[in-house]
């Protein structure tokens, strides 16, 4: 591993599948909670997605964006779920590429991680398994919903690259529906959906083929993944270590490795899971070089980083090849511009997670004016 590597830098133009990007730095995908009731842009994010692009962000990820309009895990989420959005996403991709960054779209199915409108619509689970965090309980999918899902991504994946952007991201990370799928805690089935992890896998995988079919074999599809569950009986790490050499055997064009505890890994810094240990600065980085050592697609990392310094050392040591950044962003929008420009101090950003409001998901510490 790790040939010729020394001394490159992070701000050194690349190409993430057959996207070219300015820099090896990616903003995560962060819902903002700033759309219209459904779903629509409004000025606030324009001017978000505007201050992100001017300053230096190589490739944003969308926050996660409802595939059917009846699903929504959380308010103000960015919809994509009919063909009355392409027009909207196309005036947003055109300003994103205007300043020379890149973006792609995230797609997700939440499922029971809600306490959005609960009683009010079906909630789908692949089973009857309450959610551990919000105790939902979901409608064990049929077979029919399956299909409708399955292709409801697929649709959406289309409408993404139709509305200009550089890829797709589907999201099967943190506990939501796809997770859920791939989780034996949360897949009890009996059928062809669940029982071994061949089998946990087939819902990710049919979405991916669909959504191939859709978009031709040229445009980038990524997956956000869960390195493990960290809780016993969940997802293993070497489970997921599986699901990423087969995602990479079937075409997807690179991964992101997350975890479903962002929120609180703050705290659980130094613990191991699964032989691994958090760490301060990247929670799940130790799972990603192992990851980023035996696929030979790109590999994203995200969780916690703030240090510059530390984040090409990292690209310098190891085959991961992009680095995810969520909150960091939040607090500093200019954040990677000032990277470029020479101040390497790193991030505000103190970890606290208190950014997200009922008013909308901004920095409440160090960008509390909320608008750009
Ligand atoms: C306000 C907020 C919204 C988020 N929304 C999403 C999302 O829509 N999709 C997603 O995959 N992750 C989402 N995340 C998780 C981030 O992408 C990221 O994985 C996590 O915050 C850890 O990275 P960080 O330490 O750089 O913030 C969100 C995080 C925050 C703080």
């Amino acid at each position: 591993m790790c040939k010729n590597k020394t001394n490159r830098s992070l701000f050194h133009e690349t190409k993430l599948a057959n996207i070219n990007v300015k820099n090896r730095l990616v903003r995560s995908a962060t819902w903002e909670n700033m759309t219209t009731a459904d779903g629509h842009l409004t000025k606030d994010l324009y001017n978000i997605y505007e201050d992100l692009s001017k300053n230096e962000v190589g490739l944003i990820i969308t926050g996660y964006g409802n595939i059917v309009k009846e699903e929504q895990p959380n308010p103000g989420m960015m919809g994509i779920y009919d063909d009355s959005f392409i027009d909207e996403y196309k005036k947003l991709t055109n300003m994103v590429h205007r300043y020379g960054s890149k973006i792609i779209m995230q797609l997700a199915y939440g499922g029971t991680k809600t306490k959005f409108n609960v009683g009010e619509r079906i909630i789908y689970a692949p089973s009857e398994v309450p959610e551990r965090s919000t105790n939902v309980l979901g409608k064990a999918m049929t077979k029919e919903e399956i299909d409708y899902i399955v292709n409801a991504f697929a649709e959406a994946g289309k409408r993404v690259k139709d509305a200009g952007f550089d890829g797709v991201e589907i999201h099967g990370a943190h506990t939501y529906l796809i997770n859920q799928f791939l989780s034996p805690y949360y897949n009890k089935r009996t059928d062809s959906y669940g029982g071994s992890l061949e089998n946990r896998m087939r819902f990710l995988i049919e979405i991916y083929y669909k959504m191939r079919e859709k978009v031709g074999k040229d445009f980038p599809i990524f997956v956000k993944l869960t390195a493990t569950e960290f809780f016993e009986g969940g997802l293993t790490f070497e489970e997921t270590k599986l699901i990423c050499k087969k995602l990479e055997s079937i075409g997807i064009d690179g991964i992101e490795i997350s975890g479903n505890i962002h929120g609180k890994a703050k705290s659980m810094v130094g613990q191991s899971f699964d032989g691994y240990e958090l760490k301060e600065e990247g929670y799940f980085l130790e799972y990603a070089k192992i990851i980023s050592n035996i696929v030979n697609i790109p590999i994203i990392t995200v969780g916690g980083f703030k240090d510059f310094d530390n984040m090409e050392k990292i690209f310098n040591e190891t085959n991961i090849a992009y680095f995810g950044l969520s909150r960091p962003l939040l607090a500093e929008p200019n954040l990677i511009k000032r990277w470029k420009a020479g101040d390497k101090k790193p991030a505000k950003c103190v970890r606290c997670s208190k950014c997200r409001t009922p008013e909308g998901n901004y920095c409440t510490i160090f960008n509390n004016k909320r608008r750009v």
